[in-house]
């Protein structure tokens, strides 16, 4: 009778192994579904929104041809939407982008839309470079964009790799807005910190500077530098889904206040 006992009890014990093995991977999935729906939930509002601003974009902007492949690599339509948007509302005469793709064909479009300006567009890459000057002659929007080459050179002001600022005519307060949106973060830890420190020079006193991703640490970062180095620039964080700041330099000029 002991026997037997011992013989159930382990055969039981087995049973009872099994079952909570199989228990634990019911648990996992679960955990694993509800994670994998919670992302889902969030991603379809985040391509609802990013479908409604490419919709709003392409009313605002009414481009000849379809625009580049949007989001990854490049900017959002929410981010396009805000910068289109200050284009056309503030009408900059001079706009200096840092990197090209297809925030240069939307600005340069918003240009043309108005009537007057042009687009500095600072590129590292000279692959990237020609396929956006090539969109921009398929856009019909060539005399309204220029793509420099400016290759990251060592840069012994700031310590970081930044571009060559060597096809950019030395014209100070020229620009009236600044959009940027590289050098990919790969290149330094802040690899975007040196915009202001060397373009600031360049910028006219009320010049608004847009800067996307800034929902990142890296460009957080950059942001506390700049709030400490540059007291005439007033941060706006906009909700954008990779995250994006403004910065209206002496925004009482801008208002007409002072
Ligand atoms: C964030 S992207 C710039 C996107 C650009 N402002 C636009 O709206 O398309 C920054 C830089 O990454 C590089 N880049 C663009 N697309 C890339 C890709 N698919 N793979 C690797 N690098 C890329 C280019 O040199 C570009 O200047």
């Amino acid at each position: 009778m002991e026997h037997a006992l011992f013989a159930l009890s382990g055969l039981d014990l087995l049973v009872c192994l099994y079952a909570l093995h199989k228990i634990r991977l019911i648990h996992i999935s679960t955990f694993n579904i509800e994670a994998a729906s919670v992302t889902a939930a969030r991603e379809s509002t985040q391509l609802y929104a990013q479908i409604q601003a490419y919709l709003d974009l392409l009313r605002l902007v009414e481009p000849a041809r379809p625009l580049p492949t949007l989001r990854g690599w490049a900017a959002s339509p929410d981010f396009l939407l805000r910068i289109a948007g200050h284009a056309r509302d503030a009408a900059p005469q001079r706009i200096l982008e840092c990197s090209s793709g297809a925030s240069t064909v939307v600005l340069a479009r918003c240009l043309q839309l108005n009537g007057s300006g042009h687009v500095v567009s600072l590129e590292n890459d000279p692959a990237f470079a020609e396929q956006t000057r090539t969109s921009l002659r398929m856009h019909g929007l060539a005399d309204w964009a220029t793509v420099v080459d400016a290759p990251l050179v060592a840069n012994a002001a700031t310590g970081t790799p930044w571009y060559s600022l060597e096809g950019l005519t030395d014209d100070p307060g020229a620009f009236d807005m600044l959009v940027i949106d590289g050098p990919p973060r790969t290149v330094a830890p802040l690899a975007r910190h040196p915009a202001l420190p060397m373009l600031s020079s360049r910028l006219s006193a009320a010049c608004v500077v847009f800067l996307d991703d800034a929902d990142r640490v890296e460009e957080r970062a950059t942001l506390q530098r700049w709030a400490t180095e540059f007291h005439d620039f007033a941060q706006t964080l906009l909700p954008c889904e990779k995250g994006c700041a403004r910065l209206d330099r002496n925004p009482k000029i801008a208002d007409g206040k002072l």
